[in-house]
């Protein structure tokens, strides 16, 4: 599929989607939400993708925050029409993926590129990196769910200094936060996620897809987690990938499942 605005790869399980926009750092504009919702719709219905990683194009930015210039005019219902179209289209529909998601944070991550980071299952960073949630600086707050994601990520108290500064942090410091998990360099970043991602491959996806499922429940309001847990472990039991990890650990051999 041709996209204006991202480019799209698999190769060996893994589909690399690249935010394709250098000269604007990557800004999360409409047709650039829509068509990264396609591109993951379609990483999650391949069977070959076991993993996505999303990364920003250039050196600078991973995304450098929703497109300004698009709502600049907005009003008040327009504004809630765009945060309400974003969360359901892009950031939870990550969030909610059956696909593990890494994050390749490549640079700036500032407001939407920030809570596109965060939608994602985590997140690693070049040590150039800078992130921060910078909207209280131009009078609005975070819609893309970075008031929920940071503090779950970072804890309240960081949270609240970080919105209310409108300040960034550097990739030390994300790391210090648990913001993202490691930190590399430029031109190593997305081998480390390509690494990462190659350790995820080896175990069942069916499982994995269940984890995702319990893990997100325990940070809804509306479900309990442990419930969760509990319906999602019964689960596995019924899957081919099951009966063929512990079958392989009993005979001594790797497992080779086929994700059913
Ligand atoms: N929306 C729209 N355009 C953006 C953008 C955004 N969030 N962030 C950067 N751009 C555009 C700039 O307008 C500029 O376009 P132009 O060359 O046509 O004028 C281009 O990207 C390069 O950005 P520039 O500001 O010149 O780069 P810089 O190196 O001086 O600064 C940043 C980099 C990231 C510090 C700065 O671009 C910035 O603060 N961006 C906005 C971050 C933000 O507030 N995001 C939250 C949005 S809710």
């Amino acid at each position: 599929m041709k996209f204006n605005n991202i480019l799209s790869e698999t190769l060996n399980n893994i589909t690399t989607i690249t935010i394709n926009r250098p000269t604007k750092l990557n800004a999360l504009n409409k047709e650039t939400i829509q068509e990264l919702h396609l591109a993951f719709k379609n990483a999650e219905e391949n069977s070959n993708t076991k993993v996505i990683i999303i990364t920003g194009s250039g050196e600078k930015a991973f995304v450098a925050g929703a497109d300004i210039s698009e709502f600049v005019h907005f009003s008040v219902s327009e504004a809630e029409n765009l945060a309400s179209e974003g969360q359901t289209l892009l950031f939870d529909f990550i969030a909610n993926l059956s696909t593990p998601v890494i994050a390749a944070i490549n640079g700036f991550a500032l407001g939407g590129g920030l809570e596109l980071a965060m939608a994602a299952h985590f997140r690693v960073a070049c040590d150039q990196a800078k992130m921060g949630l910078p909207e209280v600086s131009l009078g609005v707050i975070p819609g893309y769910g970075g008031t929920q994601r940071l503090p779950q990520l970072v804890g309240k108290g960081r949270a609240m200094e970080m919105i209310m500064t409108a300040g960034m942090i550097d990739a030390p410091t994300a790391l210090n936060y648990g913001l993202v998990n490691h930190i590399t360099t430029q031109e190593e970043l997305l081998l480390l996620a390509q690494k990462i991602a190659s350790k995820i491959i080896r175990n069942s996806s069916v499982a994995i897809s269940s984890a995702i499922v319990a893990i997100n429940a325990g940070y809804s309001a509306s479900q309990n987690g442990y419930d969760a847990e509990v319906s999602q472990f019964g689960k596995c039991f019924g899957t081919a990938d099951f009966r063929e990890g512990t079958t392989a650990f009993l005979e001594k051999r790797r497992a080779d499942f086929p994700g059913e």
